[in-house]
């Protein structure tokens, strides 16, 4: 992996405009190499202000939608409509604002009793569309340094097969069971951004960035293997203040 970028703005709307013209540039390159753009949106509060600049022009009318495949990095055990949801929650502040064919919204179906099950099929629906080789891959980082819902300690932090697998009973909040991607679809995605605000996530973000490799004790470690990693952070996560 190329060391990561490490982009850092003034304050959340300079944060929703980095993140959303990163994804337009990563959509537009990836449409002109390969004729489409699939990308995996992060569930959790953080993402809300770059939906809501992606679902509004300049940036709405700048994506080729109908070339558009999205999927989602983890999601709830939770029915699509309940407040848990990470569908929906991007549904909410993008996808109902912009004219991406249902057909290439991929839902994860977490609502049904067999998680891993679940997690099978949607690693088969990512291999069909992009042969599990996202073109973007959206993390939020946890307080804790999780990223998508692999926890610190939880052995799925080594998990190099499976693309998507159940994270049952995860010690996370909300405490839902939930299915993940893992660091196998990290590792195969083009690109990864990693986004954080709010001095909450200060410790989170230098121990991702500086601490000793030890993706048990700090999961956004996966990032590490990824291909190429930019970190969008806002002032207050950077410094702490
Ligand atoms: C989830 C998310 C999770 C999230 C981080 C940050 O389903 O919980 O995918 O990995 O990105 O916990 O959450 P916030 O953005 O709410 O701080």
């Amino acid at each position: 992996m190329s060391a990561p970028v490490v982009q850092v703005v003034d304050d959340v709307d300079a944060f929703a405009e980095a993140c959303a013209a990163h994804v337009v540039e990563a959509c537009r390159a990836a449409i002109a190499a390969r004729g489409r753009f699939a990308i995996a949106l992060t569930g959790g509060s953080t993402p809300g202000p770059m939906h809501r600049a992606l679902a509004r022009a300049p940036h709405r009318d700048a994506i080729a939608w109908q070339k558009v495949d999205v999927f989602f990095g983890d999601e709830r055990a939770v029915p699509p409509d309940a407040p848990q949801s990470n569908y929906r929650a991007a549904r909410e502040t993008l996808l109902d604002h912009v004219p991406i064919p249902s057909a290439q919204v991929h839902r994860i179906e977490a609502e049904r009793s067999d998680l891993a099950a679940v997690a099978r099929g949607y690693e088969a629906t990512l291999r069909r569309v992009c042969g599990g080789a996202l073109d973007l891959l959206v993390v939020g980082l946890g307080k804790d340094a999780h990223v998508l819902s692999l926890w610190p300690g939880s052995a799925l932090v080594e998990e190099r097969s499976s693309l998507v697998v159940a994270s049952v009973d995860p010690p996370m909040d909300p405490p839902l069971s939930r299915v993940t991607l893992t660091p196998a679809a990290v590792e195969a995605a083009q690109s990864v951004l990693a986004i954080a605000t709010s001095a909450a996530k200060h410790a989170a973000l230098e121990r991702a960035l500086h601490a000793d490799d030890d993706p048990r004790a700090v999961p956004a470690h996966v990032l590490r293997r990824a291909r190429e990693v930019r970190f969008v952070v806002d002032r207050a996560a950077a410094s702490g203040a």
